[in-house]
């Protein structure tokens, strides 16, 4: 049985790809399918956490004693996150949220025309930078999808993102990052914290990396 270190704790996890619209029947979005999310979400309520999910647009159900919270967009995501950041504990930013949408979603379907076609796009807002300037009490753990310089931009996102882990994963290679059911991450912290984990499933990689964090949060308190 595992001990329920994160009892009397609020874990928020956010999940999934962003859907940014471009007419009502286009967007634009991205690979991931929310596995990663969702095993942080429910190792975090086996953990006796109140976990709850914030989930862009993936087919998968909601883990047992999980709250989700369905979005679509990375607006309404940052809108859902700051409805429940003051009272958590640990925010978990597992999702792949877009960093451009489309200036202008059109009313009505874009028709095909001759030769080519461009969508002006803007940036979205960085959640997880917005609540790095507004954190207070929160452990602040950020992913990082890369696929090259891994160690230096999850180290640059630390930092500029006022975060206190980011988990990075490689995703240009086989079996880690989107959609597969296993990853290989390492995860960075303060005062150039480092530990890199074996390649496993999402699920007991999510139980891992938990305790590792918890371990770290509450060294006194053993
Ligand atoms: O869902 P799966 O198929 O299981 O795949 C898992 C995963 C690869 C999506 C996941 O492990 C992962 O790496 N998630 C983060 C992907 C990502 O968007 O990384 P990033 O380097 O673009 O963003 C860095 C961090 O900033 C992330 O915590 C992201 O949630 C956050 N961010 C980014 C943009 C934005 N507008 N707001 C944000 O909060």
């Amino acid at each position: 049985r595992r001990e329920l270190k994160l009892t009397g704790k609020k874990v928020v996890v956010t999940a999934g790809p962003t859907r940014e619209r471009i007419d009502p029947v286009r967007f634009l979005t991205n690979f991931s399918s929310g596995k990663m999310g969702y095993a942080m979400a429910s190792a975090a309520a086996e953990m006796g956490a109140e976990a709850i999910l914030i989930s862009g647009p993936v087919s998968l159900s909601v883990p047992s004693g999980v709250t989700r919270i369905q979005v679509e967009s990375a607006a309404e995501m940052l809108e859902a996150v700051e409805a429940h950041f003051a009272t958590a504990d640990y925010v978990v930013k597992t999702a792949a949220v877009a960093d451009y949408r489309p200036k202008k979603i059109a009313d009505q379907k874009i028709k095909k025309q001759q030769g080519e076609s461009s969508i002006v796009l803007e940036r979205t807002i960085d959640i997880l930078n917005q609540l790095g300037q507004q954190k207070t009490h929160q452990v602040l753990i950020g992913f990082a999808a890369e696929t090259n310089n891994v160690s230096k931009y999850a180290k640059d996102k630390l930092e500029r993102k006022n975060a206190d882990y980011i988990i990075a994963n490689d995703v240009s290679e086989a079996q880690a990052g989107f959609e597969s059911d296993t990853n290989r991450v390492v995860v960075y912290g303060k005062n150039d914290f480092e530990q890199a984990f074996d390649m496993m499933p999402k699920q007991q990689l999510a139980h891992q990396l938990f305790e590792m964090i918890i371990e770290k949060e509450t060294p006194y308190d053993r």
